[in-house]
């Protein structure tokens, strides 16, 4: 595995690649990988004659109370998990090279980044369009793999590239687990052990909504008021929002269930923010 630095190596390497008819796979980290970025990397392994990852903490996707400066940067570890997994690229840019000086040109997406994580986190998704675009047209791949852990950012990233017309396949890969149901995430480290366990209630409360709308139950409030219950249980629980969205528009229900929903959640557990979601379709 090779690691390339700098934005235009980058793109000359992977123009020749496409001249000799290579189909190239892509996927985007912030780094401190764990086995739910692996899991993409795999996924493009089977689709890719080439699969790139990128490492690149990306300042604009930090609100001013997120601390960018203590994101956890463990590029060693991070390259070998890389190589292991079959990764052929790395590409780990300098921050002026995707910012270079003087930078005035961002994308803006106006309306799934208004709800669930984006209401309390303004900028947010405009500094996740903005790198993934500037890393689309630097890494120029003919698919990508997000994680549908991150549910709104994988229909952020989908409406982006349907509006600009950006000629990449977007791979949803499914959401990797502990054995308890805690989605894996570089937050989960900062648990402790009287949290660990109580961390399990975000997928406890979706298995709770599955079970409810299983029997028949298509009423959202009464779907949330049951999986609020079940969080509030927890100590260390504090909710953040648990909604039940149109799986297209990502707004909320105005009536019963009767068109495929999605069901987000965040929960801080003593401090660190966890998400999870589920799909329901009727
Ligand atoms: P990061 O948080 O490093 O996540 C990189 C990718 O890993 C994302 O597509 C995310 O959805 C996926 N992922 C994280 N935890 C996962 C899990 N438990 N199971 C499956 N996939 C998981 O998301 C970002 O970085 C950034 O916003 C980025 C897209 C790189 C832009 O900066």
């Amino acid at each position: 595995m090779k690691t390339i630095s700098t934005a235009a190596d980058m793109q000359q390497t992977v123009l020749a690649l496409r001249a000799q008819g290579k189909r190239i796979g892509f996927v985007p980290t912030m780094g401190n990988l764990h086995e739910g970025h692996l899991s993409l990397i795999r996924i493009a392994r089977e689709q890719a004659d080439v699969v790139i990852v990128s490492l690149f903490v990306n300042p604009m996707q930090f609100g001013p109370n997120e601390d960018f400066d203590a994101y956890p940067r463990t590029f060693e570890r991070d390259r070998a998990l890389c190589e292991e997994t079959g990764a052929d690229l790395l590409f780990h840019p300098a921050l002026e090279d995707i910012y270079p000086e003087g930078a005035s040109v961002s994308v803006t997406e106006s309306a799934l980044s208004r709800t669930l994580c984006g209401a309390a986190r303004p900028g947010h998704f405009d500094g996740v369009c903005t790198v993934v675009a500037k890393l689309f047209n630097i890494v120029l791949p003919h698919f990508a793999v997000f994680g549908a852990k991150d549910a709104q950012q994988l229909r952020v990233i989908r409406r982006m590239v349907r509006d600009l017309r950006f000629p990449v396949e977007i791979v949803a890969g499914p959401t990797v687990r502990e054995p308890d149901g805690l989605a894996l995430s570089s937050r989960n480290q900062y648990l402790t052990a009287e949290q660990r366990p109580q961390a399990t209630c975000l997928r406890r409360a979706l298995d709770e909504a599955e079970r409810l709308f299983a029997a028949g139950e298509r009423n959202p409030d009464a779907i949330t008021v049951a999986m609020r219950k079940l969080i509030e249980s927890e100590p260390d629980a504090k909710i953040d929002y648990v909604s039940i969205v149109d799986d297209e528009t990502l707004q909320p229900l105005d009536g019963p269930i009767t068109a495929p929903v999605l069901i987000a959640l965040a929960v801080r557990v003593g401090s660190p923010r966890l998400i999870d979601n589920t799909p329901l379709r009727p």
